[in-house]
Protein backbone atom coordinates (compact mmCIF):
# COMPACT_ATOMS: atom_id res chain seq x y z
CA UNK A 1 0.00 0.00 0.00
CA UNK A 2 1.02 3.32 -0.96
CA UNK A 3 1.94 6.06 1.64
CA UNK A 4 -0.89 8.26 0.09
CA UNK A 5 -3.65 4.97 -0.30
CA UNK A 6 -2.43 4.52 3.89
CA UNK A 7 -2.95 8.36 4.31
CA UNK A 8 -6.33 8.05 2.81
CA UNK A 9 -7.32 5.00 4.91
CA UNK A 10 -6.48 7.13 8.08
CA UNK A 11 -8.51 9.47 6.67
CA UNK A 12 -11.55 7.22 6.55
CA UNK A 13 -10.81 5.92 9.84
CA UNK A 14 -11.38 9.09 11.26
CA UNK A 15 -14.41 9.77 9.78
CA UNK A 16 -15.82 6.15 10.29
CA UNK A 17 -14.51 4.71 13.48
CA UNK A 18 -13.53 8.47 14.80
CA UNK A 19 -10.32 7.09 15.71
CA UNK A 20 -7.24 9.61 15.84
CA UNK A 21 -4.28 7.82 14.65
CA UNK A 22 -1.15 9.78 15.21
CA UNK A 23 1.78 9.19 12.69
CA UNK A 24 3.40 6.73 14.94
CA UNK A 25 0.00 4.50 14.51
CA UNK A 26 0.30 4.35 10.73
CA UNK A 27 2.77 1.33 10.58
CA UNK A 28 -0.20 -0.39 12.50
CA UNK A 29 -2.79 0.88 10.39
CA UNK A 30 -0.54 -0.73 7.45
CA UNK A 31 -0.17 -4.27 9.40
CA UNK A 32 -4.44 -4.64 10.44
CA UNK A 33 -5.21 -3.40 7.11
CA UNK A 34 -2.96 -5.89 4.92
CA UNK A 35 -4.20 -8.76 7.45
CA UNK A 36 -7.50 -8.26 6.39
CA UNK A 37 -7.45 -7.68 3.10
CA UNK A 38 -5.57 -10.53 2.70
CA UNK A 39 -7.97 -12.63 4.97
CA UNK A 40 -10.79 -11.63 2.70
CA UNK A 41 -8.72 -11.64 -0.64
CA UNK A 42 -8.29 -8.39 -1.82
CA UNK A 43 -5.36 -6.29 -2.75
CA UNK A 44 -5.10 -3.80 -0.13
CA UNK A 45 -6.05 -0.68 -3.09
CA UNK A 46 -9.40 -2.68 -3.42
CA UNK A 47 -9.26 -3.56 0.06
CA UNK A 48 -9.96 0.03 0.49
CA UNK A 49 -12.15 0.73 -1.92
CA UNK A 50 -14.15 -1.53 -0.95
CA UNK A 51 -14.05 -0.10 2.93
CA UNK A 52 -15.34 3.21 1.11
CA UNK A 53 -18.66 1.75 -0.27
CA UNK A 54 -21.41 1.95 1.68
CA UNK A 55 -22.14 -1.92 0.91
CA UNK A 56 -23.54 -4.00 4.37
CA UNK A 57 -20.62 -6.23 4.07
CA UNK A 58 -18.08 -3.49 4.30
CA UNK A 59 -19.99 -2.38 7.52
CA UNK A 60 -18.80 -5.61 8.98
CA UNK A 61 -15.44 -5.24 7.81
CA UNK A 62 -15.13 -2.32 9.41
CA UNK A 63 -15.89 -4.16 12.66
CA UNK A 64 -13.05 -6.28 11.98
CA UNK A 65 -10.49 -3.68 11.48
CA UNK A 66 -11.90 -1.46 14.38
CA UNK A 67 -11.06 -4.49 16.29
CA UNK A 68 -7.35 -4.55 15.20
CA UNK A 69 -6.97 -0.74 16.04
CA UNK A 70 -8.19 -0.37 18.91
CA UNK A 71 -6.83 -1.10 22.21
CA UNK A 72 -9.40 -3.58 24.25
CA UNK A 73 -7.23 -3.11 28.01
CA UNK A 74 -9.68 -3.46 30.73
CA UNK A 75 -9.80 -4.97 34.19
CA UNK A 76 -12.59 -5.61 37.32
CA UNK A 77 -12.41 -3.02 39.52
CA UNK A 78 -10.49 -0.61 37.58
CA UNK A 79 -9.65 2.82 38.89
CA UNK A 80 -10.56 1.79 42.59
CA UNK A 81 -10.85 5.69 43.77
CA UNK A 82 -13.16 6.84 40.87
CA UNK A 83 -15.54 3.42 42.00
CA UNK A 84 -15.28 4.36 45.37
CA UNK A 85 -16.97 7.86 44.65
CA UNK A 86 -19.44 5.86 42.47
CA UNK A 87 -20.41 3.39 45.75
CA UNK A 88 -20.04 6.07 48.17
CA UNK A 89 -22.00 8.95 46.10
CA UNK A 90 -23.44 8.86 42.78
CA UNK A 91 -25.06 5.00 43.00
CA UNK A 92 -26.85 5.79 46.51
CA UNK A 93 -27.89 9.74 45.22
CA UNK A 94 -29.10 7.88 42.19
CA UNK A 95 -30.92 5.05 43.79
CA UNK A 96 -32.95 7.62 46.02
CA UNK A 97 -33.66 9.64 43.10
CA UNK A 98 -35.16 6.34 41.63
CA UNK A 99 -36.85 5.22 44.43
CA UNK A 100 -40.24 5.52 43.45
CA UNK A 101 -40.05 4.66 39.67
CA UNK A 102 -37.81 1.36 40.80
CA UNK A 103 -36.02 1.83 37.82
CA UNK A 104 -31.81 2.00 36.55
CA UNK A 105 -30.34 2.71 33.49
CA UNK A 106 -26.47 2.59 33.73
CA UNK A 107 -24.31 2.32 30.38
CA UNK A 108 -20.97 1.24 29.78
CA UNK A 109 -19.95 2.86 26.85
CA UNK A 110 -16.60 1.77 25.34
CA UNK A 111 -16.73 -1.20 27.59
CA UNK A 112 -14.31 -3.52 25.77
CA UNK A 113 -14.76 -7.57 27.17
CA UNK A 114 -17.30 -6.28 29.60
CA UNK A 115 -15.25 -6.09 32.95
CA UNK A 116 -16.21 -2.79 33.34
CA UNK A 117 -20.09 -2.95 32.87
CA UNK A 118 -20.11 -6.28 35.23
CA UNK A 119 -17.95 -4.22 37.85
CA UNK A 120 -21.44 -1.79 37.37
CA UNK A 121 -23.23 -4.44 38.52
CA UNK A 122 -21.43 -5.35 41.36
CA UNK A 123 -20.98 -2.19 42.90
CA UNK A 124 -24.67 -1.61 42.35
CA UNK A 125 -25.73 -4.91 43.90
CA UNK A 126 -23.96 -3.79 46.90
CA UNK A 127 -25.13 -0.32 47.23
CA UNK A 128 -29.15 -1.56 46.41
CA UNK A 129 -30.12 -4.99 48.34
CA UNK A 130 -33.26 -4.96 46.79
CA UNK A 131 -32.22 -5.21 43.27
CA UNK A 132 -33.66 -7.95 41.92
CA UNK A 133 -37.12 -6.10 42.67
CA UNK A 134 -35.38 -3.21 40.65
CA UNK A 135 -36.14 -2.75 36.83
CA UNK A 136 -32.36 -2.28 36.28
CA UNK A 137 -30.65 -2.45 33.20
CA UNK A 138 -26.94 -2.65 32.05
CA UNK A 139 -25.77 -1.66 28.71
CA UNK A 140 -22.38 -2.28 27.41
CA UNK A 141 -21.35 -1.67 24.13
CA UNK A 142 -17.81 -1.04 22.02
CA UNK A 143 -17.13 -0.80 18.50
CA UNK A 144 -15.15 -3.84 18.28
CA UNK A 145 -18.07 -7.13 17.74
CA UNK A 146 -15.29 -9.30 18.97
CA UNK A 147 -14.87 -7.53 22.32
CA UNK A 148 -18.73 -7.48 22.87
CA UNK A 149 -19.27 -11.36 21.50
CA UNK A 150 -16.56 -12.01 24.79
CA UNK A 151 -18.79 -9.34 27.10
CA UNK A 152 -21.88 -11.51 26.41
CA UNK A 153 -20.21 -15.03 27.48
CA UNK A 154 -18.94 -13.36 30.51
CA UNK A 155 -16.39 -15.66 30.66
CA UNK A 156 -13.04 -14.64 32.07
CA UNK A 157 -9.22 -15.27 33.12
CA UNK A 158 -7.05 -14.56 35.87
CA UNK A 159 -5.54 -11.70 34.27
CA UNK A 160 -9.21 -9.57 34.46
CA UNK A 161 -8.71 -9.81 38.31
CA UNK A 162 -5.35 -8.53 38.52
CA UNK A 163 -7.05 -5.59 40.67
CA UNK A 164 -9.87 -6.91 42.37
CA UNK A 165 -10.24 -7.03 46.12
CA UNK A 166 -10.52 -10.38 47.69
CA UNK A 167 -13.64 -12.06 48.37
CA UNK A 168 -15.41 -10.67 45.14
CA UNK A 169 -14.09 -13.47 42.47
CA UNK A 170 -15.36 -16.07 44.55
CA UNK A 171 -19.09 -14.25 44.87
CA UNK A 172 -19.78 -12.99 41.46
CA UNK A 173 -18.21 -15.54 39.70
CA UNK A 174 -18.23 -19.35 39.44
CA UNK A 175 -14.89 -21.17 38.51
CA UNK A 176 -15.08 -23.63 35.35
CA UNK A 177 -11.32 -24.81 35.16
CA UNK A 178 -9.08 -21.80 34.31
CA UNK A 179 -12.01 -19.37 33.78
CA UNK A 180 -14.62 -17.54 35.94
CA UNK A 181 -18.14 -17.63 34.89
CA UNK A 182 -19.64 -14.33 35.91
CA UNK A 183 -23.11 -15.54 38.13
CA UNK A 184 -26.37 -15.67 36.63
CA UNK A 185 -28.52 -12.91 38.22
CA UNK A 186 -25.39 -10.26 37.38
CA UNK A 187 -25.64 -11.48 33.36
CA UNK A 188 -29.18 -11.35 33.36
CA UNK A 189 -29.21 -7.24 33.82
CA UNK A 190 -25.88 -6.62 31.96
CA UNK A 191 -26.51 -6.64 27.76
CA UNK A 192 -24.03 -5.80 25.52
CA UNK A 193 -24.13 -4.55 21.68
CA UNK A 194 -21.81 -3.06 19.24
CA UNK A 195 -21.96 0.50 18.74
CA UNK A 196 -19.89 3.75 17.51
CA UNK A 197 -19.89 6.36 19.68
CA UNK A 198 -19.00 8.79 16.81
CA UNK A 199 -22.00 8.10 14.65
CA UNK A 200 -24.70 6.51 16.41
CA UNK A 201 -27.78 8.59 16.74
CA UNK A 202 -28.01 9.47 20.57
CA UNK A 203 -30.48 9.12 22.62
CA UNK A 204 -31.45 5.89 20.88
CA UNK A 205 -34.75 4.37 21.96
CA UNK A 206 -34.08 1.16 20.04
CA UNK A 207 -31.39 0.50 21.84
CA UNK A 208 -32.59 1.73 25.32
CA UNK A 209 -30.10 4.69 25.44
CA UNK A 210 -32.19 7.10 26.66
CA UNK A 211 -33.24 8.58 30.26
CA UNK A 212 -30.47 7.07 31.20
CA UNK A 213 -29.20 7.43 34.73
CA UNK A 214 -25.33 6.92 34.59
CA UNK A 215 -22.84 7.04 31.71
CA UNK A 216 -19.23 5.28 32.22
CA UNK A 217 -17.27 6.01 29.00
CA UNK A 218 -13.36 5.40 30.92
CA UNK A 219 -10.16 5.29 28.80
CA UNK A 220 -11.93 5.85 24.79
CA UNK A 221 -11.85 9.48 24.82
CA UNK A 222 -8.49 9.52 24.40
CA UNK A 223 -8.75 7.20 21.38
CA UNK A 224 -11.07 9.62 19.58
CA UNK A 225 -10.36 12.94 17.25
CA UNK A 226 -10.32 15.70 20.33
CA UNK A 227 -12.50 17.70 17.65
CA UNK A 228 -15.36 14.87 17.82
CA UNK A 229 -15.44 14.99 21.70
CA UNK A 230 -17.75 18.68 22.37
CA UNK A 231 -20.30 16.87 20.30
CA UNK A 232 -20.40 13.33 21.61
CA UNK A 233 -20.55 15.13 25.33
CA UNK A 234 -23.78 16.77 24.34
CA UNK A 235 -24.96 14.04 23.18
CA UNK A 236 -24.37 12.11 25.99
CA UNK A 237 -26.08 15.02 27.65
CA UNK A 238 -29.56 14.24 25.79
CA UNK A 239 -29.06 10.90 26.51
CA UNK A 240 -29.30 11.02 30.52
CA UNK A 241 -32.19 12.13 32.50
CA UNK A 242 -32.37 15.51 34.41
CA UNK A 243 -29.83 14.49 37.97
CA UNK A 244 -28.07 11.56 35.75
CA UNK A 245 -23.71 11.47 35.35
CA UNK A 246 -21.22 11.03 33.03
CA UNK A 247 -18.20 9.97 34.40
CA UNK A 248 -14.83 10.03 31.86
CA UNK A 249 -11.31 8.63 32.50
CA UNK A 250 -9.07 11.26 34.08
CA UNK A 251 -8.87 14.66 31.81
CA UNK A 252 -10.47 12.84 29.12
CA UNK A 253 -13.20 14.99 28.74
CA UNK A 254 -12.04 18.88 29.35
CA UNK A 255 -14.02 20.73 31.62
CA UNK A 256 -14.49 23.45 28.27
CA UNK A 257 -15.96 20.76 26.48
CA UNK A 258 -18.59 20.25 29.36
CA UNK A 259 -21.67 21.88 27.75
CA UNK A 260 -24.56 22.20 29.61
CA UNK A 261 -23.25 20.17 32.52
CA UNK A 262 -22.32 20.32 36.16
CA UNK A 263 -18.82 19.71 37.33
CA UNK A 264 -17.60 18.73 40.48
CA UNK A 265 -14.06 18.11 41.11
CA UNK A 266 -13.52 15.10 43.46
CA UNK A 267 -10.07 14.23 44.54
CA UNK A 268 -10.64 10.89 42.82
CA UNK A 269 -12.41 11.94 39.67
CA UNK A 270 -14.56 14.62 37.77
CA UNK A 271 -18.57 13.59 37.84
CA UNK A 272 -20.20 15.60 34.97
CA UNK A 273 -23.93 16.01 35.84
CA UNK A 274 -26.98 16.89 34.27
CA UNK A 275 -28.32 19.43 36.36
CA UNK A 276 -32.04 18.98 37.60
CA UNK A 277 -34.90 21.35 35.98
CA UNK A 278 -34.08 24.96 37.80
CA UNK A 279 -30.63 23.80 38.71
CA UNK A 280 -27.80 25.96 37.62
CA UNK A 281 -24.69 24.44 35.91
CA UNK A 282 -21.29 25.25 37.44
CA UNK A 283 -18.03 24.13 38.17
CA UNK A 284 -17.09 22.94 41.67
CA UNK A 285 -14.14 21.66 43.40
CA UNK A 286 -14.62 19.45 46.85
CA UNK A 287 -12.71 18.15 49.50
CA UNK A 288 -10.10 20.76 48.34
CA UNK A 289 -8.47 21.90 51.54
CA UNK A 290 -10.88 24.54 53.47
CA UNK A 291 -13.72 23.01 51.74
CA UNK A 292 -15.58 23.42 48.34
CA UNK A 293 -14.18 26.24 46.04
CA UNK A 294 -14.79 27.77 42.71
CA UNK A 295 -12.02 26.56 39.96
CA UNK A 296 -12.70 28.04 36.78
CA UNK A 297 -9.29 26.70 35.10
CA UNK A 298 -8.89 22.93 35.45
CA UNK A 299 -7.09 22.87 33.04
CA UNK A 300 -4.68 24.87 32.87
CA UNK A 301 -1.05 23.86 32.18
CA UNK A 302 1.18 23.43 35.40
CA UNK A 303 3.65 26.58 35.81
CA UNK A 304 6.67 25.22 37.71
CA UNK A 305 9.18 26.40 39.60
CA UNK A 306 12.06 26.15 38.27
CA UNK A 307 15.26 25.51 40.01
CA UNK A 308 14.08 23.20 42.91
CA UNK A 309 15.13 19.44 41.88
CA UNK A 310 13.21 17.16 42.84
CA UNK A 311 13.96 14.48 45.15
CA UNK A 312 14.82 11.65 43.37
CA UNK A 313 17.92 9.78 42.13
CA UNK A 314 19.58 9.72 45.25
CA UNK A 315 18.71 8.78 48.86
CA UNK A 316 14.36 9.13 48.40
CA UNK A 317 12.73 9.49 50.92
CA UNK A 318 9.97 7.75 52.21
CA UNK A 319 7.19 7.16 50.77
CA UNK A 320 8.43 8.21 47.16
CA UNK A 321 6.45 10.18 44.61
CA UNK A 322 7.34 8.59 41.63
CA UNK A 323 6.17 6.73 38.79
CA UNK A 324 7.52 3.03 38.21
CA UNK A 325 6.08 0.99 35.09
CA UNK A 326 6.89 -2.35 34.72
CA UNK A 327 6.36 -5.44 37.12
CA UNK A 328 3.71 -7.96 35.72
CA UNK A 329 2.19 -9.10 39.49
CA UNK A 330 0.98 -12.53 40.10
CA UNK A 331 1.21 -14.38 36.84
CA UNK A 332 4.49 -13.23 34.95
CA UNK A 333 7.95 -12.05 36.56
CA UNK A 334 8.50 -8.39 36.23
CA UNK A 335 10.36 -7.81 33.47
CA UNK A 336 13.84 -5.90 34.36
CA UNK A 337 15.04 -3.61 31.75
CA UNK A 338 18.43 -3.86 30.34
CA UNK A 339 18.89 -0.46 31.78
CA UNK A 340 18.59 -2.01 34.83
CA UNK A 341 15.29 -0.82 36.81
CA UNK A 342 11.65 -2.81 36.77
CA UNK A 343 9.52 0.12 34.84
CA UNK A 344 9.49 1.60 31.89
CA UNK A 345 8.93 -1.88 29.73
CA UNK A 346 6.55 -1.25 27.15
CA UNK A 347 3.86 -2.60 26.41
CA UNK A 348 3.30 -4.95 23.37
CA UNK A 349 2.80 -3.20 19.79
CA UNK A 350 4.69 -0.17 20.74
CA UNK A 351 7.60 1.04 19.21
CA UNK A 352 10.71 -1.51 19.96
CA UNK A 353 14.29 0.10 20.36
CA UNK A 354 16.60 0.31 18.18
CA UNK A 355 19.49 -2.07 18.16
CA UNK A 356 21.83 0.85 16.70
CA UNK A 357 22.81 4.24 18.11
CA UNK A 358 21.45 4.85 21.21
CA UNK A 359 21.78 1.36 22.92
CA UNK A 360 20.10 0.46 26.30
CA UNK A 361 23.38 -0.10 27.57
CA UNK A 362 23.01 3.53 27.21
CA UNK A 363 19.91 3.66 29.38
CA UNK A 364 21.97 1.44 32.32
CA UNK A 365 25.02 3.92 32.59
CA UNK A 366 22.49 6.93 32.56
CA UNK A 367 20.76 5.51 35.36
CA UNK A 368 24.04 4.76 37.15
CA UNK A 369 25.55 8.79 36.64
CA UNK A 370 21.86 9.24 38.34
CA UNK A 371 22.21 6.66 41.13
CA UNK A 372 25.91 8.83 41.73
CA UNK A 373 24.34 12.33 41.46
CA UNK A 374 25.96 13.12 38.43
CA UNK A 375 23.02 14.58 36.86
CA UNK A 376 25.00 16.65 33.62
CA UNK A 377 26.83 14.08 33.02
CA UNK A 378 23.63 11.72 32.46
CA UNK A 379 21.84 14.23 30.91
CA UNK A 380 24.48 14.75 27.98
CA UNK A 381 24.71 11.11 27.37
CA UNK A 382 21.29 10.78 27.34
CA UNK A 383 21.81 13.64 24.60
CA UNK A 384 24.43 11.86 22.72
CA UNK A 385 22.20 8.70 22.74
CA UNK A 386 19.85 10.77 20.97
CA UNK A 387 21.60 12.61 18.91
CA UNK A 388 23.56 9.25 17.55
CA UNK A 389 20.63 6.94 17.84
CA UNK A 390 17.62 8.56 16.83
CA UNK A 391 14.57 9.23 19.73
CA UNK A 392 13.64 6.84 22.07
CA UNK A 393 11.03 6.93 24.71
CA UNK A 394 13.35 5.89 27.61
CA UNK A 395 16.51 8.36 26.86
CA UNK A 396 13.74 10.91 26.41
CA UNK A 397 12.65 10.16 29.40
CA UNK A 398 16.11 9.59 31.08
CA UNK A 399 17.32 13.18 29.69
CA UNK A 400 14.13 14.61 31.48
CA UNK A 401 15.23 12.76 34.53
CA UNK A 402 18.45 14.07 34.54
CA UNK A 403 16.83 18.04 33.96
CA UNK A 404 14.38 17.52 36.52
CA UNK A 405 17.08 16.91 38.96
CA UNK A 406 18.97 19.83 37.98
CA UNK A 407 16.35 21.93 38.70
CA UNK A 408 15.48 22.51 34.81
CA UNK A 409 11.64 21.44 35.02
CA UNK A 410 10.78 23.15 31.27
CA UNK A 411 13.23 21.53 29.84
CA UNK A 412 12.51 17.98 31.51
CA UNK A 413 8.59 18.50 30.38
CA UNK A 414 9.57 19.28 27.20
CA UNK A 415 11.51 15.75 27.04
CA UNK A 416 8.42 14.08 29.01
CA UNK A 417 6.39 14.98 26.36
CA UNK A 418 8.60 14.05 23.54
CA UNK A 419 8.90 10.66 24.90
CA UNK A 420 5.21 10.35 25.17
CA UNK A 421 4.81 11.16 21.85
CA UNK A 422 7.05 8.88 20.88
CA UNK A 423 5.79 5.83 23.06
CA UNK A 424 2.34 7.20 24.71
CA UNK A 425 2.42 4.05 26.90
CA UNK A 426 5.97 5.00 28.62
CA UNK A 427 4.72 5.54 32.30
CA UNK A 428 7.73 7.04 33.29
CA UNK A 429 7.46 9.90 31.70
CA UNK A 430 3.95 10.89 32.36
CA UNK A 431 4.89 9.86 35.61
CA UNK A 432 7.78 12.45 35.78
CA UNK A 433 5.50 14.93 34.60
CA UNK A 434 3.14 14.36 37.64
CA UNK A 435 6.18 14.86 39.99
CA UNK A 436 6.94 18.10 38.66
CA UNK A 437 3.48 19.73 38.21
CA UNK A 438 3.34 18.06 42.50
CA UNK A 439 6.36 20.35 43.13
CA UNK A 440 5.29 23.37 41.31
CA UNK A 441 2.52 22.81 43.95
CA UNK A 442 -0.60 21.99 40.85
CA UNK A 443 -1.71 18.99 42.71
CA UNK A 444 -4.77 18.59 40.08
CA UNK A 445 -2.66 18.49 37.13
CA UNK A 446 -0.05 16.40 39.07
CA UNK A 447 -2.98 13.72 39.99
CA UNK A 448 -4.24 13.73 36.33
CA UNK A 449 -0.35 13.21 35.21
CA UNK A 450 0.15 10.24 37.92
CA UNK A 451 -3.39 8.77 36.99
CA UNK A 452 -2.76 8.55 33.34
CA UNK A 453 0.63 6.70 34.46
CA UNK A 454 -1.03 4.33 36.37
CA UNK A 455 -3.42 3.94 33.34
CA UNK A 456 -1.49 3.17 30.91
CA UNK A 457 0.66 1.09 33.29
CA UNK A 458 -1.71 -0.53 35.79
CA UNK A 459 1.29 -2.04 37.59
CA UNK A 460 3.40 1.76 37.76
CA UNK A 461 4.19 1.00 41.58
CA UNK A 462 5.70 4.49 41.57
CA UNK A 463 2.30 5.94 40.37
CA UNK A 464 0.63 4.57 43.22
CA UNK A 465 3.46 6.04 45.76
CA UNK A 466 2.55 9.73 44.48
CA UNK A 467 -1.21 9.72 44.09
CA UNK A 468 -0.48 8.10 47.85
CA UNK A 469 1.72 11.40 48.43
CA UNK A 470 -0.77 14.15 47.17
CA UNK A 471 -3.30 12.43 49.39
CA UNK A 472 -1.38 12.61 52.35
CA UNK A 473 -0.48 15.98 51.76
CA UNK A 474 -4.56 16.88 51.70
CA UNK A 475 -5.02 14.78 54.96
CA UNK A 476 -6.62 12.60 53.37
CA UNK A 477 -5.02 9.47 54.62
CA UNK A 478 -7.41 7.16 53.56
CA UNK A 479 -6.63 7.27 50.03
CA UNK A 480 -3.32 7.84 51.19
CA UNK A 481 -3.31 4.37 53.02
CA UNK A 482 -5.17 2.76 49.64
CA UNK A 483 -2.86 3.77 47.12
CA UNK A 484 -0.03 2.67 49.39
CA UNK A 485 -1.34 -0.94 49.82
CA UNK A 486 -1.78 -1.27 46.07
CA UNK A 487 2.29 -0.45 45.79
CA UNK A 488 2.79 -2.97 48.91
CA UNK A 489 1.19 -5.82 46.76
CA UNK A 490 2.45 -5.27 43.86
CA UNK A 491 6.27 -4.47 44.99
CA UNK A 492 5.45 -8.00 47.23
CA UNK A 493 5.90 -9.63 43.86
CA UNK A 494 8.63 -8.36 42.15
CA UNK A 495 11.96 -10.12 42.76
CA UNK A 496 13.57 -8.91 46.03
CA UNK A 497 16.78 -7.72 44.58
CA UNK A 498 14.35 -5.88 41.06
CA UNK A 499 15.79 -2.25 41.14
CA UNK A 500 12.71 -0.12 40.88
CA UNK A 501 12.26 3.33 38.33
CA UNK A 502 13.52 5.16 39.44
CA UNK A 503 15.01 4.77 42.96
CA UNK A 504 17.74 3.60 41.20
CA UNK A 505 19.42 3.25 44.63
CA UNK A 506 17.08 0.99 46.34
CA UNK A 507 16.23 -2.49 45.69
CA UNK A 508 12.38 -3.79 45.52
CA UNK A 509 13.08 -5.34 49.21
CA UNK A 510 14.40 -1.94 50.44
CA UNK A 511 11.67 -0.49 49.42
CA UNK A 512 9.17 -2.72 50.33
CA UNK A 513 10.77 -2.27 53.50
CA UNK A 514 10.77 1.60 54.01
CA UNK A 515 6.91 1.12 53.19
CA UNK A 516 5.92 -0.96 55.34
CA UNK A 517 6.65 1.55 57.73
CA UNK A 518 4.34 3.86 56.90
CA UNK A 519 1.38 1.53 55.84
CA UNK A 520 -0.41 1.60 59.13
CA UNK A 521 -4.26 1.81 58.24
CA UNK A 522 -5.51 4.90 59.29
CA UNK A 523 -7.41 5.44 62.71
CA UNK A 524 -10.90 5.92 62.35
CA UNK A 525 -11.79 9.84 61.48
CA UNK A 526 -12.97 10.58 64.76
CA UNK A 527 -9.95 10.34 66.89
CA UNK A 528 -7.61 11.22 63.75
CA UNK A 529 -5.01 13.75 65.23
CA UNK A 530 -4.28 16.78 62.81
CA UNK A 531 -0.72 16.14 62.07
CA UNK A 532 0.47 14.79 58.69
CA UNK A 533 3.79 12.38 58.13
CA UNK A 534 6.02 14.22 55.87
CA UNK A 535 5.90 12.96 52.82
CA UNK A 536 9.54 13.90 51.53
C1 LIG B 1 -9.11 0.79 26.59
S1 LIG B 1 -10.71 0.17 26.29
C2 LIG B 1 -11.57 0.80 27.70
C3 LIG B 1 -12.45 -0.23 28.32
C4 LIG B 1 -13.17 0.21 29.60
N1 LIG B 1 -14.00 1.35 29.36
C5 LIG B 1 -12.17 0.51 30.69
O1 LIG B 1 -11.93 1.68 31.00
O2 LIG B 1 -11.60 -0.41 31.26
C6 LIG B 1 -11.25 1.25 24.99
C7 LIG B 1 -12.43 0.68 24.22
O3 LIG B 1 -13.04 1.74 23.49
C8 LIG B 1 -13.57 1.20 22.31
N2 LIG B 1 -13.80 2.27 21.32
C9 LIG B 1 -12.86 3.03 20.69
N3 LIG B 1 -13.47 3.88 19.85
C10 LIG B 1 -14.81 3.67 19.96
C11 LIG B 1 -15.94 4.23 19.33
N4 LIG B 1 -15.85 5.18 18.39
N5 LIG B 1 -17.17 3.75 19.67
C12 LIG B 1 -17.29 2.77 20.61
N6 LIG B 1 -16.24 2.19 21.23
C13 LIG B 1 -15.01 2.64 20.91
C14 LIG B 1 -12.49 0.22 21.88
O4 LIG B 1 -12.98 -0.75 20.98
C15 LIG B 1 -12.01 -0.36 23.21
O5 LIG B 1 -12.62 -1.58 23.50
Amino acid sequence: MSDEELQYLQLLVGRRLGLFLRTHDLSRLRRASQERATRIGLKPVAYVQFLSTLLPEAEREWQELASLLTIHETYFFRDQGQLALLRRQVLPELVRARAQQRRLRLWSAGCSTGEEAYTLGILLSEVLPELSRWDVRIVGSDLSSRAVALASQGSYGSWSFRLMEAGYQERYFTRHGDAWQVVDWLRAITHFQTGNLVLDPLPNPALQLEELDLILCRNVLIYLDRALIPDLAQRFFAALRPGGYLVTGHAELPVESRGGFSVTVHADSVLFRRPAPGEEAGIRRVGAPGGVTQRPGLTAAAAPAEGRPLPTGKAPVLPPRLPTPGARPRTTPAPREPGGAVGGSRRPGTRPAPTAGGTESDSLRIRTLLRLGSHREALVVAQDGIRTGGPRGDLLYLAGRASANLGEHRQAQEYCRQAIVLEPYYAPAHGLLGEIADVSGDRVEARAHLRRAIYVQPEFIAGYLGLAGLHEDEGDRERAHRHRETARRLLRALPPGAVVEPYYELTAQRLLEQLEQFCVPPPPVASLPHTRVATR
